[in-house]
């Protein structure tokens, strides 16, 4: 958003330049001109067609010289009789809700400037026809109008015109200004005069291959084109090149997708040399687009210019020049591949205002040279993880005097932060996050970042940037005057011990000491000694280990607060109307009173793995806004109050309490629920049908209660449905029962799960073959998964979802799941009959635990089909026969067990199974073989290996889990997460 911004900025600055050139100067002869009558009076009809409001165009009045009005001007009553010619009205606040009086405007045939720019006409479209009647229309400014839908083939009648701006930045209607029927061809082919074209936002996606041919063909004296976020898609055509005048071209923000079919649109292919050829050149911006190649040296040589923005096209490669003395004010390569090194003639850009050479992915080397330091005019420079390894900071730093803004996340700088730096009067913001920085920093020494509004020093700590040293002496504490500002301060993993006394003095709004090792109690001060008038955005003190709170916040209004992971206990500290509280982690004993009634606003509260206790009251239903509840691991109880799953929670987490009674039977369909964790209480009764009604499950956890129902073959129907764990309750009866019905074959069922785990239940009766063929998502191996963390830009911080399941025998805790992991948990029942070879086809399936059941027949040998298996249980079950020899093929497998049941037959050797310890195979009567001691019909055995007991050894490995969750959180909370997992005996 800030580079949208900072874009149009650079544009607009030269429309003002171009403005003077080409001059707005209104006719000065109006004061002698008298109007004609039926000008005036279309002029008053147009009026009437505003809203009325008070000040509505006070001069316009019947019976007065319509060339003196507000906006109104006139040609010279002797050359012709005072015509009126032009017509300004633009960011005069009109309203319009019916559009443009088209009637009245069109009378004014004389018009040559139109501007109503600025204004609201409430989404509607131009006047279809009767335009081409204004046929000495010079300049016509629409721009930020309110207009919608097709551009008019009127429009294109207009010969004469030599400014068109019908551009819309500010996306004030949902519905765009477009160019289809008739097409940007038909509109431009008659507007040869054109020196300026502005249809920013317009959707010009029909004239995706030719755009750029109709611009060479017509309109040769072409100075300022700008198409920004216009849809565009294809190259840029060599005949461009015929657009020699071209002065400023913005083809910026033309990537992305098409809004219904999800097509992809791209400006695309290499950035043409023919912009060296351009000499008027002074503003190009082809940012945010999927432009590829190298970038064409020439640029840089041009003489005129003062813009270049290319940042944003992944793929664009480049390197920097010998900097000529040019006029280059902004030079903005972030988020491209361009490489190299900075050339000491970057000193030659006098005016350099903004260098930005951040996110080029670590592709450019050396050091900085010197010679940046002579560049007086520069106030933004950013270099972040751009690869370069600046070492020490030097000195002359501190003769950049116009730098406002400097970034240098991960450039590798070492040492301290040279006290030149404290020369730099107008930073408002230093990043110098995720270097190698060692202190002390003295960041109050002299006031010196008393003027910054953003100051990162996260993350140094690897070579151990110390504590922030404190000087406080320095303030004047008794001084009246108001407390200095910093709107950001990070200082998260700096390993500091003690909290900066700074903040005594100072009212941060972000502030981040997380990851540090800070103790003993959060002291009042931190709040700057604003007492009774708390107002900040956001604290994040997770991750330390302090041990209580010394004010309680109450009348403190903080929105954002994070306390996890510390040894805080007693009262919650619930400040008013907070937004996102995450206190888990801690010791926190009790809950005040009115917590939920102050949960008005909120979206995120996590109190998970604390010592809280009591009931959920029923006021919770009054804060609509939350997203978020995870109560986990603590000691709460009472019954769970309908609205938590009926509502708009996207994450409802009540595991390890004391919950107990039935759920709500009458869940409607605005559930949105995403996750559903009961696990480990003591709920019971059955499952509520109307849970169907949560199209969006994903995750599904009621193990560990007293539920007592048959299969819930109804969660079936859950399309998003990954995890259903029934585990430990009293669940009887068949499984599966979902038969294609009337050969509806295209019927599926749980096309989603990944995880199905209906241990330790009464379940019985034996399991259909065709039952398993309805897991898809079992069915496909991903080998491409790549694990993203996607920022969720509020927070920082993601959300961990748990699932336990038992695993290699041990009992697992995975956190945020997971595209790539599949088991079927479906030990210690009462199933009977064959294993389905069926099971074979779910290729993806890392677990497979049929233990402790009274399954009979042979172990299919299709199981040699689950090429990920990397656990599979078998054990305690009546099967026979001999252990196929196809599963020696399993290559994934590390985890074993087959023991007791009447298998029989030697042992097959080789692969995998030459790692498992005969407690693996023990309890088979009739096995013989490595590793057993029983020698196959008399051949040698040897001696029995030693034994794996792996499930009694903890185990700690990480697995790469994938998971996108869908956009369910109010603050664009779209998170991936990527995770360990925990393996407990
Ligand atoms: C452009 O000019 C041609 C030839 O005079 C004419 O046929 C066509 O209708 C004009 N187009 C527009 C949009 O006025
Ligand atoms: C910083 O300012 C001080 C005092 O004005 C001056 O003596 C010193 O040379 C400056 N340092 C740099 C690096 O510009």
């Amino acid at each position: 958003m800030e580079r949208i911004r900072t874009s149009r900025l650079h544009i607009h600055g030269f429309f003002l330049l171009v403005v003077q050139a080409t001059g707005l100067a209104a006719a000065a002869g109006a004061a002698t001109s008298r109007c004609p009558a039926q000008q005036g009076m279309a002029l008053l009809r147009l009026k009437r067609s505003f809203h009325r409001q008070p000040l509505l165009l006070p001069s316009w009045r019947a019976g007065t010289d319509c060339c003196l009005w507000e906006g109104v001007s006139c040609d010279d009553a002797a050359s012709g009789g005072g015509r009126v010619t032009a017509l300004d009205l633009g960011g005069h606040g009109l309203h319009s809700p019916g559009g443009l009086d088209g009637g009245a405007l069109l009378q004014l045939t004389s018009l040559r400037r139109l501007n109503l720019a600025g204004n609201d006409f409430g989404g509607a479209a131009l006047p279809a026809s009767g335009l081409e009647r204004l046929a000495e229309l010079t300049h016509l400014n629409l721009s930020n109008a309110g207009f919608a839908s097709q551009i008019p083939i009127g429009v294109g009648s207009l010969r004469e015109l030599v400014s068109l701006d019908l551009s819309s930045t500010e996306q004030t209607s949902a519905m765009p200004l477009e160019l289809k029927e008739p097409s940007f061809r038909a509109v431009m082919a008659n507007l040869t005069k054109l020196r300026e074209l502005r249809l920013d936002g317009v959707d010009m996606s029909s004239a995706a291959g030719d755009w750029c041919d109709v611009l060479a063909e017509s309109t040769h004296g072409l100075q300022v084109l700008t198409l920004q976020s216009c849809k565009l898609s294809g190259a840029i055509c060599s005949s461009f090149s015929r657009l020699r005048s071209l002065a400023a071209v913005d083809l910026s923000f033309n990537q992305g997708f098409y809004d219904t079919s999800g097509e992809l649109f791209a400006l695309s292919g290499e950035i043409p040399e023919l912009f060296a050829e351009l000499s008027s050149l002074a503003v190009l911006n082809l940012s945010n687009n999927g432009f590829n190649g190298s970038f064409p040296q020439g640029v840089f040589q041009l003489e005129r210019l003062r813009v270049l923005d290319v940042s944003s096209n992944s793929n664009l490669s480049g390197s920097l020049p010998e900097f000529p003395a040019t006029s280059l004010e902004v030079l903005d390569l972030s988020e491209t591949k361009f490489s190299g090194q900075i050339s000491s003639s970057i000193g030659n850009l006098k005016h350099l205002r903004i260098l930005d050479i951040s996110g080029s992915n670590g592709r450019f080397s050396g050091a900085l040279p010197d010679s940046i330091s002579d560049l007086s005019s520069l106030s933004f420079l950013d270099l972040s993880s751009s690869g370069f390894q600046l070492g020490e900071l030097p000195a002359s730093i501190g003769r950049m005097q116009s730098l406002s803004t400097l970034r240098l996340r991960e450039c590798a700088i070492s040492g301290e932060i040279p006290s030149s730096v404290g020369n730099l009067t107008r930073l408002s913001e230093l990043d110098l996050s995720q270097n190698n920085l060692t202190g002390p920093i003295n960041i109050n020494s002299k006031g010196a970042f008393l003027n910054l509004e953003i100051l990162n020093l996260c993350c140094n700590s690897l070579s151990g940037l110390t504590v922030i040293v404190d000087d406080e002496h320095y303030y004047n504490i008794s001084s009246s005057a108001p407390l200095p500002q910093i709107n950001s301060l990070g200082l998260a993993c700096c390993n500091m011990t003690k909290i900066p006394a700074i903040l005594r003095y100072v009212v941060v709004n972000d502030l981040d000491l997380s990851c540090n090792q800070l103790d003993g109690p959060i002291p009042d001060w931190i709040w700057a000694n604003q007492n009774d008038n708390i107002d900040v955005f956001k604290f994040n003190l997770s991750r330390n280990r302090f041990t209580n709170m010394e004010l309680p916040l109450a009348n403190a209004r903080v929105y954002y607060l994070d306390l996890s992971f510390n040894n805080l206990q007693g009262h919650l500290p619930i400040p008013q109307s907070p937004q996102f509280l995450d206190y888990s982690n801690n010791r926190f004993s009790s809950v005040p009173e009115d917590l939920m009634a102050r949960l008005s606003s909120s979206f995120f509260l996590n109190l998970a793995n604390n010592s809280l206790h009591g009931g959920i009251p029923p006021i919770i239903c009054n804060a609509s806004s939350l997203k978020l509840l995870d109560l986990s691991y603590n000691h709460f109880s009472g019954r769970v109050p309908p609205c938590l799953l009926d509502g708009h929670l996207t994450i409802l987490k009540l595991r390890h309490n004391e919950f107990e009674g039935t759920l709500p039977d009458d869940i409607k369909g605005g559930c949105v629920s995403q996750t559903i964790d009961l696990n480990g209480n003591q709920m019971e009764g059955k499952l509520p049908r109307s849970l169907t009604n949560c199209s969006d499950l994903e995750i599904f956890d009621v193990g560990n209660n007293n539920f007592v129902d048959s299969f819930p073959s109804w969660t079936g129907e859950l399309p998003k449905l990954r995890v259903l764990v029934l585990r430990s309750n009293r669940f009887f009866g068949a499984v599966g029962g979902i038969p294609v019905e009337n050969g509806d074959r295209n019927r599926t069922q749980f096309s989603s799960l990944q995880i199905i785990d209906l241990a330790s239940n009464n379940f019985s009766g034996s399991l259909q073959l065709l039952w398993f063929d309805n897991l898809k998502s079992m069915m496909v191996t991903r080998e491409g998964d790549v694990p993203q963390a996607l920022e969720n830009n509020l927070s920082g911080k993601f959300y961990r979802d748990t699932v336990v399941v038992t695993y290699k025998g041990a009992t697992t805790t995975f956190s945020r799941v997971l595209v790539a992991f599949t088991v079927i948990d479906f030990s210690d029942n009462a199933f009977t009959g064959d294993i389905p070879e069926s099971i074979g086809r779910l290729a993806s399936l890392r677990g497979l635990n049929l233990s402790r059941n009274a399954f009979t027949g042979a172990i299919p040998s299709q199981l040699s089909g689950l090429t990920q298996l990397e656990s599979l249980d078998l054990s305690s079950n009546q099967l026979d026969g001999e252990i196929p020899e196809a599963l020696v093929s399993l290559t994934s497998i590390a985890w074993l067990n087959l023991s007791y049941n009447h298998l029989e037959g030697a042992i097959p050797q080789g692969g995998q199974f030459q790692t498992f310890g005969s407690s693996s195979f023990q309890g088979n009567a009739a096995l013989c073989g490595k590793p057993l001691s029983v020698r196959c019909n008399g051949s040698n055995a040897g001696s029995p290996s030693l034994e794996h007991r792996e499930s009694s050894e903890d185990r700690t490995e990480t697995i790469v889990l994938y998971a996108a969750v869908g956009s369910g959180f109010g603050w664009g909370f779209a998170m991936a997460i990527l995770f360990q997992v925990f393996c407990r005996s």
